[in-house]
């Protein structure tokens, strides 16, 4: 199975090099969005990218992604009107898709951080609890698709280690991802993890025990990430 992946296009920011980077791949069976594909909460720079995938690879295959810290939560519902038709968007949801005979559960979510940065505290009341509860939530649709999944994703935009977040000052770890989605990962197994919002990381990629931990951030990796996942 091949899944296409990519987070922090930043639109139009990366808009360029993004395509650049799709004319040079084959349609894959699976497209992840993980956050971050608009800039400062411009809701309308989303389709913009969906539209961009779709010209290039086609409709054959599912686009799902997440949101990122950029898609500001006041313009969520916007964008879920303007590309709901294409995108199956999980914004601490799960779904099951069967793709290629395999039956892929993905669960999707911004993630958490393990210390808010001074503008959500001043501006989103009660974060530090809804951090903590993105947390509860991932483990508990990742245990509940379990039984109705093959292989299971955690599409999420914040690191859940600090292994990908290497090329970053090291004692920013706190606003880049979070230990509690760790613990998630260790406890629930799922076979891979996608993330982004790590701009600056050198090493892209990690193994928490089974499971395989992708950074698919645009600035970081300079391409989107390709990945040949489970097949026979
Ligand atoms: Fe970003
Ligand atoms: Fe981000």
């Amino acid at each position: 199975m091949r899944i296409a992946a990519v987070a922090d296009v930043h639109s139009p920011r990366f808009l360029d090099g993004f395509r650049a980077s799709i004319e040079t791949i084959e349609a894959p069976d699976l497209f992840l969005l993980a956050g971050d594909m608009v800039d400062r909460g411009k809701a309308e720079e989303f389709a913009v990218v969906v539209d961009l995938i779709t010209d290039v690879l086609g409709k054959d295959f599912p686009i799902v992604a997440c949101f990122g810290n950029e898609e500001y939560t006041e313009i969520r519902d916007k964008i879920m009107a303007q590309v709901g038709d294409r995108v199956i968007i999980l914004d601490e949801q799960a779904r099951v898709l069967k793709i290629d005979g395999v039956r892929v559960g993905i669960v999707g979510t911004q993630g958490s951080l393990d210390q808010p940065t001074s503008w959500q505290r001043r501006n989103i009341p009660r974060i530090k609890r809804t951090f903590e509860r993105r947390a509860q939530r991932a483990a508990f649709l990742l245990n509940e698709i379990a039984p109705q999944s093959d292989k299971r994703i955690l599409l999420m935009h914040y690191s859940p280690c600090i292994e990908t977040c290497e090329g970053e000052n090291m004692r920013s770890f706190p606003w880049l991802g979070s230990r509690k989605f760790y613990s998630v990962v260790t406890k629930q197994k799922p076979d891979l993890v996608i993330h982004g919002h790590v701009h600056n990381s050198v090493n892209h990629e990690a193994m928490i025990g089974n499971t395989l931990v992708r950074n698919v951030a645009f600035p970081a990796v300079g391409s989107v990430t390709e990945l040949d996942m489970w097949s026979n």
